[in-house]
């Protein structure tokens, strides 16, 4: 598992800037597949076996980031977030920038007033990026500067959200062979700032459903949200709702059963908050009906998101016994 995960959730790959990933996965899977195609807007779409379209499952490859907008003076610059990245989460972290540079987010204060007044109200405002004397182009992008770690059967990542999902997509096509039908496994960019690819990657497929593998908020720490009940290593999250969509209830309905068949763990998911590729996928062409399954994580959107093992081995799993279903 982790030398699947480590190079994807490490590999560089803000919104826009997919290609790094892109030609990874393409590494990971080329030999596994029976065919791929790379969409006009860069949707990576691989499939396996024959006889009739049935599922496609969808990973984003994108993650969030941050991109330069102007110089204040040399070495100093004003950021932008890519996607959904708290000004608070940004502040003091290291980021590495698509040419290299590493940066450091600080805030701008000339008195401890100033400095209390910003920080109770953080804004990109008040934010700048520090390129230690380097001098950046704007428009260059950048992500969190951060490694992948391992403690037990917890895994670390800058990007979980969501190459924790296209390692469960590289794991299914690796180790599933014979499937009854056409399945595909798709990897779409620029989720992250508002489902852009999974908008018209399904397009040309004839399928019958489509499933969106992305994470989804845990309630496992102290004093977390209230009214999630998403908990790690308890298995893959079988999405009923987020703020975006609602998942087909005939999907919920198969992937309940195929999880009872085969004594996989799972729960269910009502996300208070988000969305994900599958509301995209249920508006296309005439309509797919559209689900999620959700990794649960925590700490969403930082440096640091945190997944449980077997929740990533659980969801292959689920995803090998739905593709003999369908
Ligand atoms: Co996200
Ligand atoms: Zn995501």
């Amino acid at each position: 598992m982790d030398e699947v995960v480590r190079p994807l959730t490490e590999s560089f790959g803000p919104s826009g800037r997919e290609d790094k990933v892109r030609n990874l996965i393409l590494e990971m899977i080329k030999d596994h597949i029976d065919g791929y195609e790379i969409d006009r807007v860069g949707n990576l779409i691989a499939w396996k076996g024959n006889g009739g379209d049935s599922v496609v499952f969808v990973a984003h490859m994108d993650e969030i980031g941050i991109v330069v907008t102007n110089e204040i003076k040399e070495g100093f610059y004003r950021i932008e977030p890519v996607g959904g990245v708290s000004p608070y989460t940004t502040l003091s972290k290291r980021f590495v920038l698509e040419d290299g540079t590493i940066g450091v987010v600080g805030v701008e204060h000339e008195t401890v007033e100033d400095y209390k007044k910003s920080l109770s109200d953080l804004t990109f405002d008040h934010l700048y990026l520090d390129t230690m004397g380097k001098r950046v182009k704007i428009g260059t992008f950048g992500v969190y500067h951060s490694s992948y770690q391992r403690s037990g059967e917890m895994m670390m990542s800058k990007a979980m959200d969501d190459r924790i999902s296209v390692a469960v997509l590289v794991e299914l096509v690796r180790n599933l062979d014979d499937p009854r039908r056409r399945f595909y496994v798709a990897f779409s960019i620029q989720e992250e700032v508002g489902l852009v690819g999974s908008s018209v990657l399904a397009y040309p497929l004839d399928v019958k459903e489509a499933i969106a593998i992305d994470v989804t908020d845990s309630a496992d720490m102290p004093k977390a949200f209230k009214r999630h009940s998403m908990i790690l290593g308890k298995g893959p999250a079988i999405k009923i709702k987020d703020k975006m969509s609602i998942s087909d209830r005939r999907i919920v309905d198969k992937l309940i059963k195929v999880a009872g068949e085969n004594d996989l763990p799972y729960q269910m998911e009502v996300l208070t908050l988000g969305g994900t590729d599958a509301a995209a996928l249920m508006r296309t062409r005439e309509g797919i009906p559209s689900a999620t399954i959700s990794i649960p994580t925590r700490y969403i959107h930082t440096p640091s998101e945190v997944v449980h093992k077997k929740d990533v081995e659980n969801t292959v799993k689920l995803l090998m016994g739905y593709v003999q279903k369908v």
